[in-house]
């Protein structure tokens, strides 16, 4: 074979350490507000280990040992592919890479951080954890880790979502986790909600507020986060780091990196590392970040640079980001997982220093399924809804370039496989 089709790492080459870009940035990341207590009220709701790890200043983190075997047990390394049919069909003189997140036991990058954070809260003694969802990715991430380590989970999932995806409910179910439409009738918050209109349809935002106030109320509970924060970013290194590290053995160094972006840690895990290496002055071309964005929930593109609340009942500090503001009403789409009001914090720092750029596309969707049949009639694999707004990019990337008559190098990240989301494609696209 005289072309590389498909890189792999064996599994002593799965990264050490997770990378911090705090030790990296141009400027100082600014800090969460410690308003009416709301710090210190953190420590009844997250994982304490990973509290420490928000603000910690070392470039590399030691990832646990057990965490690291848990990464493997779950397929880590996951191969970089080059999209030959897809430069094929598109007629490119791009060179086209994807990573594989979608090969994932659950389906998504998530349970990177989800194996992490479980691992911390059964070592610091919980019984218990709650989350929120809104593609149902991440509370299928937290229900694997919770049943490999012998903890109870509880899922409060964006009502929008819950109704239509029965399948991903199942399986989360399969794996012993409690599943709740959000707003629900568990927590005080949910019943508010619910008492204003029985039928609501859920946000992100509430879903997280629930979880906050169930692990509050609840001593033995904990609440690993999905996104947002530097330490979920931080564990979600590993998927960049491979790269960089594929790359290398292919002697290619990237024009664009594309990842999709809701909250920012998959947009994050995946990029940061080479981020950091070009702060580091340590790539000598100029790569270009680009995060994919839905128009119904655009933070980055349309966002304000500002402190605003990441949960809706007001209960999380105010942190630092691109926001469309926690009470934003935003329109559904069947890629959930993309729609929330916030950037994480570093995400935005990286933006308003003009080393992130973003897209959004239409609500409709269109184009970007029609992006994912592009993909799985020229690759054959099936995106995520979510990543198939970073194929979307990597698509208009592949065109931009062939216009130009430039051999770029173009890597996307799939976060994860849609197999459990037929029914969006199918409404989509008529099928
Ligand atoms: C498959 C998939 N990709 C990407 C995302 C985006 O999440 P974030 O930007 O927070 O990583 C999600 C969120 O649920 C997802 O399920």
């Amino acid at each position: 074979m005289s072309r590389v089709i498909q890189v792999s790492l064996p599994v002593d080459e799965l990264p050490k350490y997770w990378y911090n870009i705090l030790s990296d940035l141009p400027e100082k990341l600014p800090e969460p507000l410690n308003e009416d207590g709301r710090i210190e009220r953190l420590k009844d709701i997250l994982v304490p280990e990973c509290i420490k790890q928000e603000s910690l200043s070392d470039r590399w983190i030691k990832i646990p040992e057990e965490v690291r075997e848990l990464y493997v047990r779950a397929g880590r390394p996951r191969p970089l592919h080059r999209a030959v049919g897809l430069e094929k069909m598109l007629k490119t003189p791009a060179r086209l890479y994807y990573k594989r997140e979608d090969l994932s036991p659950t389906g998504s990058h998530k349970v990177n951080t989800a194996l992490a954070q479980v691992y911390y809260a059964a070592n610091a003694g919980y019984s218990r954890v709650v989350t929120e969802t809104g593609a149902g990715q991440w509370g299928t991430a937290v229900a694997y880790a919770a049943s490999l380590m012998g903890l109870k989970s509880t899922i409060y999932w964006v009502r929008e979502a819950y109704e239509w995806k029965v399948e991903r409910r199942m399986f989360m179910k399969l794996y012993g986790a409690e599943v709740l439409a959000s707003p629900s009738d568990k927590t005080e918050f949910g019943r508010k909600l619910l008492k204003q209109d029985p039928d609501h349809r859920g946000t992100l935002g509430i879903a997280i507020s629930e979880a906050a106030e169930d692990a509050l109320k609840n001593d033995d509970t904990a609440y690993p986060v999905g996104s947002v924060l530097n330490y979920v970013l931080m564990h979600q290194t590993v998927i960049g780091l491979e790269v960089v590290k594929q790359l290398e053995i292919i002697d290619e160094v990237p024009d664009v990196m594309i990842g999709c972006l809701g909250g920012g840690s998959n947009f994050g895990g995946f990029t940061l590392p080479m981020i950091g290496k070009a702060l580091r002055r340590e790539v000598d071309k100029k790569i270009r970040f680009v995060a994919a964005q839905s128009e119904a929930a655009p933070n980055l593109v349309k966002g304000v640079y500002q402190y605003d609340f990441p949960d809706t009942a007001q209960i999380l500090p105010r942190i630092k980001g691109y926001t469309l503001t926690h009470n934003f009403n935003m329109p559904s789409i069947w890629a959930e997982g993309l729609r929330y009001h916030m950037a994480s914090p570093v995400i935005s720092l990286l933006k308003n220093l003009g080393l992130v750029e973003a897209v959004s596309y239409p609500k409709d969707e269109i184009a970007v399924f029609e992006a994912a049949r592009m993909f799985i009639q020229a690759e054959g694999f099936l995106p995520a809804p979510e990543s198939s707004y970073a194929i979307r990019a990597m698509i208009d990337e592949a065109l931009k370039a062939k216009e130009a008559g430039e051999e770029k190098v173009i890597v996307a990240n799939v976060s994860g496989h849609g197999f459990l989301d037929l029914e969006a494609y199918s409404k989509v696209l008529r099928l």
